[in-house]
């Protein structure tokens, strides 16, 4: 056995994880579920922090990701576990009546003023993350309201479920282990409580679930995450969890959600992504990706656009840039910005510019892999140096300009690429999480042995790697 091989994170035989799952579900509820769902992860080639910007993303749904088992209730509660043991801590019972008291839906009882008659259930504060629970309630509360809108995904009142969780992903290991539990969630929900579960039983519901509904579906579980959890995600994670295929990379225009699937044989020929997680646990919800989202929203407003893409044009160069930059620095009167220079909503300028100079060139970057991948006539290996290439700058830009990098991702990139990788970066929303390397086949052991090693050597946890295989999306089990 190699030496590096505990490190490495398998996703686990599907089948195998589902029939544990069950069995464990059984002792832990008495009874059967109905059935076993899963959800992906993604590692994202290019396109961090502009999602919300209406930017291009290029992600990838991994093999590794989250599994729940369910079986439906009939008194509007969720029981829910997780088999992770560091998030365990027994049976958790929420309210779905309660979720929309708290987050003031526009469901029935939120509006009568009357407290929900509950016992043993959290006290929800909307806005504060208070555990991995509320991304499942959320999502249940998300779905409700689409099914609003569309017949075939009602959720009946009263509705409620017995829910398993386990994940082969990293937690908080900035693959987005937070959208995998609430887009198998979804597909739970959607079997048990919806007439387009009744209608379509168990597999058959993947080819139901078609792309215009799966979109609708990410929107749900981004509603969910934004406005029950309370943190600023853009939709990219649940976007690819949900619409991503396998053997290709998703190229998402966040301004209409359109994706594009782009083959990604010919590159991974004879090259492989590896994911290297940094075990810095990533979390949302703690402020700090709100902060530097509020920085580049702020330079968006002075620049009186409604999304900062609109201020590149359809195909992008560099000088397109540099010229939005230029109108920046004139709006926020010129010379001094690096000094205490004069504040956009009172923030610093110095630092708005560089939020912007980082959504722009992720932009830039995220169109000139579109069209690499797209097939614009290199020959895989110049087309995998290219890729890497721009992999090494994207983290150069969330190092310097975004600012959601640290020292192991630094050091991590660094190791990966002297030690043969074609290109690294760090991926997801920063301040820890994981680092995307594109590796030749041949020099994968080498780098996996090189970032141990830094690691040790420079007193960081130990990480661990993932192969990142572009995977099918979120889909029933059985
Ligand atoms: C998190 C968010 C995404 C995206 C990335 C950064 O994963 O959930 O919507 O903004 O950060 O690109």
């Amino acid at each position: 056995m190699h030496s590096d091989d505990a490190a490495r994170l398998s996703p686990g035989e599907p089948h195998r994880i589902s029939a544990g799952l069950r069995t464990r579900f059984a002792e832990e509820f008495g009874r059967d579920p109905d059935g076993v769902w899963f959800a992906p992860g993604r590692a994202n080639l290019n396109g961090e922090h502009v999602d919300f910007h209406g930017g291009r993303c290029l992600p990838m749904a991994l093999a590794h990701g989250t599994y729940v088992a369910a079986a439906p209730r009939q008194d509007g509660l969720l029981r829910l576990r997780t088999m992770d043991p560091e998030l365990d801590a027994g049976v958790q019972t929420l309210s779905i009546a309660a979720v929309d008291a708290v987050v003031g839906g526009d469901a029935g009882g939120a509006d009568d003023g009357e407290a929900p008659v509950i016992t043993d259930v959290h006290t929800l504060v909307p806005g504060q993350v208070s555990g991995w629970t509320w991304y499942v309630a959320g999502t249940l509360w998300a779905l409700a309201r689409l099914g609003e809108d569309i017949p075939e995904l009602t959720v009946p009142g009263g509705f409620g479920a017995d829910l398993l969780i386990c994940s082969t992903l990293p937690i908080g290991g900035g693959l987005s282990s937070s959208a995998a539990l609430e887009c198998s969630a979804m597909l739970a929900f959607v079997a048990l409580a919806t007439p387009l579960g009744a209608a379509n039983p168990g597999t058959a519901l993947d080819a139901a679930l078609d792309d215009e509904l799966r979109a609708h579906l990410a929107a749900a579980c981004m509603r969910a995450e934004v406005e029950v959890v309370g943190a600023g995600t853009g939709g990219l994670d649940q976007t690819v969890s949900l619409r991503g295929r396998a053997g290709h990379v998703v190229s998402l225009d966040c301004r209409d959600f359109t994706v594009a699937r782009l083959p990604a044989d010919g590159l991974l020929a004879e090259h492989a992504f590896l994911a290297i997680d940094t075990r810095q646990a990533h979390w949302l919800g703690d402020g700090q990706f709100d902060d530097r989202r509020a920085d580049s929203e702020a330079a968006m407003r002075m620049l009186g656009v409604d999304r900062l893409r609109d201020l590149l044009p359809e195909r992008p160069e560099a000088g397109d840039v540099d010229a939005a930059l230029a109108r920046f620095d004139e709006l926020a009167g010129g010379a001094g910005l690096a000094g205490d220079a004069e504040a956009l909503e009172g923030r610093s300028t110095a630092a708005c510019r560089r939020r912007l100079r980082h959504a722009l060139t992720e932009m830039l970057r995220s169109e000139q892999l579109d069209r690499i991948l797209t097939g614009d006539g290199l020959e895989p290996t110049t087309a995998a140096v290219e890729v890497g290439r721009i992999l090494t700058a994207g983290h150069a830009s969330m190092r310097d300009d975004a600012e959601v990098s640290f020292p192991a991702a630094d050091a991590l990139v660094e190791t990966a690429t002297g030690a043969g990788a074609l290109g690294a970066r760090l991926i997801g929303g920063g301040f820890g999480g994981s680092v995307l390397a594109l590796v030749p086949r041949d020099r994968e052991d080498a780098v996996i042995g090189a970032a141990a090693r830094v690691c040790e050597e420079q007193g960081f946890t130990a990480p661990r790697f993932l192969h990142v295989e572009p995977s099918a999306p979120a889909r029933v089990v059985g």
